[in-house]
């Protein structure tokens, strides 16, 4: 390894409901990123269940990471630390993973290096751009988070708004359940809302202009009622408007929070990860807004944006280069708090759980042409 690469980082992650290794040079170069996506085995379920995530995790952890050696062109012996999400996630999902990278690192004589989850996010911005530099300001949009933090400088965060209630990717998915989607919802609603009408339903813009908090809960409410109140009135709204209608609305809160965060921290960057950031409308929107407050976006790539084991191996690059490696007694810790500064963290990320849809649709008001299923 030479000062300017930076270690060589294999990275593992399996938080949820992704088998993901990468390999990375550095924070910033990319060599393999693989991920076994599990989506076939939950979809039937509506959501992810703990139980066959870890299971499968299991089964499938071995090649993904020969796969991930391979592609990258390297094998074991070079690497420099092995670097695995350690929390927030689902509890047997992450296990499966620690336990993994100890092994290897063991048997390698190789150093580990423990990731949170959501630093992992951010850093897959780095991958894209290995110009970014903050300061900035990072929305993390995922299944399990929503939360805006000011990016004073690399592995420096301060925590400026949280989700109250459900995180965006969980209102995806739990309104994509309602509408008779598959799982995982939000790439099926982002599909639909493109060939929907945004304006078919009048829905609300929950905490717009109230600080940097989020309220998504309101908002799955809003569509449940609008739906009831068209079918007790006899009129009927296609699916595809449902979705766009409620991604607009998503979509309108998380552009306007994100730019005034930019606007009063007075940072020339804004920067968007995690599962949700490979939404069409919110890049497309997002970059819009940018362009016009003059702000320089960065925001990876969708397979960077899903959970993935690359961006686990970037911030475990830039963990292990400042602060050396962990001791091998960390174990997976399911609700990991952010590494981010706040005045109350008590409130703050608690893990990333399944998304459970609550209650059925109240009558169907519902026409399903245009939809996928
Ligand atoms: O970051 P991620 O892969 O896993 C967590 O850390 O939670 O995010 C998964 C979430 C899911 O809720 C999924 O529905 C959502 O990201 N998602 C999307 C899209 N692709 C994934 N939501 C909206 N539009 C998309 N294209
Ligand atoms: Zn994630």
């Amino acid at each position: 390894m030479t000062e300017s690469d930076g270690p060589l980082v294999l990275g593992i992650e399996t938080s949820c409901d992704e088998t993901g290794v990468g390999v990375v040079r550095g924070t910033t170069r990319l060599l393999s990123n693989v991920v076994a996506s599990q989506e076939d085995l939950h979809s039937e379920y509506g959501g992810v269940v703990p139980e066959i995530a870890a299971r499968a995790h299991l089964e499938r952890l071995n090649a993904t990471a020969e796969k991930a050696l391979a592609e990258a062109g390297v094998s074991l012996e070079e690497v420099d630390a092995v670097a695995v999400t350690a929390g927030p996630g689902l509890a047997g999902a992450l296990v499966v993973g620690v336990a993994a990278a100890k092994a290897l690192a063991l048997a390698a004589s190789k150093p580990v290096v423990a990731v949170n989850h959501l630093e992992g996010h951010i850093f897959a911005a780095l991958l894209d751009y290995p110009e970014f530099t903050p300061p900035a300001v990072a929305l993390i949009v995922s299944g399990g988070h929503t939360m805006l933090v000011h990016f004073e400088e690399l592995g420096c965060y301060r925590l400026l708004g949280d989700t109250l209630d459900d995180a965006v990717g969980e209102a995806f998915d739990k309104v994509a359940r309602l509408l008779g989607f598959g799982f995982p919802g939000g790439p099926e609603i982002d599909r639909a809302a493109g060939r929907g009408h945004a304006s078919a339903l009048d829905l609300p813009r929950p905490m717009r202009g109230e600080g940097f908090d989020f309220s998504m809960a309101g908002l799955k409410t809003a569509v449940v009622t609008a739906l009831r109140n068209l079918h007790s009135s006899g009129e009927r709204v296609r699916r595809d408007d449902v979705a766009a209608s409620f991604q607009r609305a998503v979509v309108d809160v998380l552009v306007e929070k994100t730019v005034a965060a930019a606007d009063s921290t007075g940072v020339p960057s804004v920067v968007v990860c995690g599962g949700v950031a490979a939404n069409s409308e919110l890049r497309q929107e997002m970059k819009r807004a940018c362009e016009e407050s003059g702000l320089q976006l960065y925001i990876p790539q969708p397979r960077l944006c899903v959970d993935n084991g690359a961006m686990i191996a970037s911030a475990g690059a830039f963990r292990f280069e400042r602060e050396g490696p962990d001791l091998l007694d960390f174990e997976a810790n399911p609700s990991l708090l952010a590494p981010f500064d706040s005045d109350d963290l008590s409130a703050g990320p608690s893990g990333l759980g399944p998304a459970a849809a609550s209650g059925a649709l109240g009558g169907s008001a519902l026409t399903g042409e245009g939809g996928s299923h």
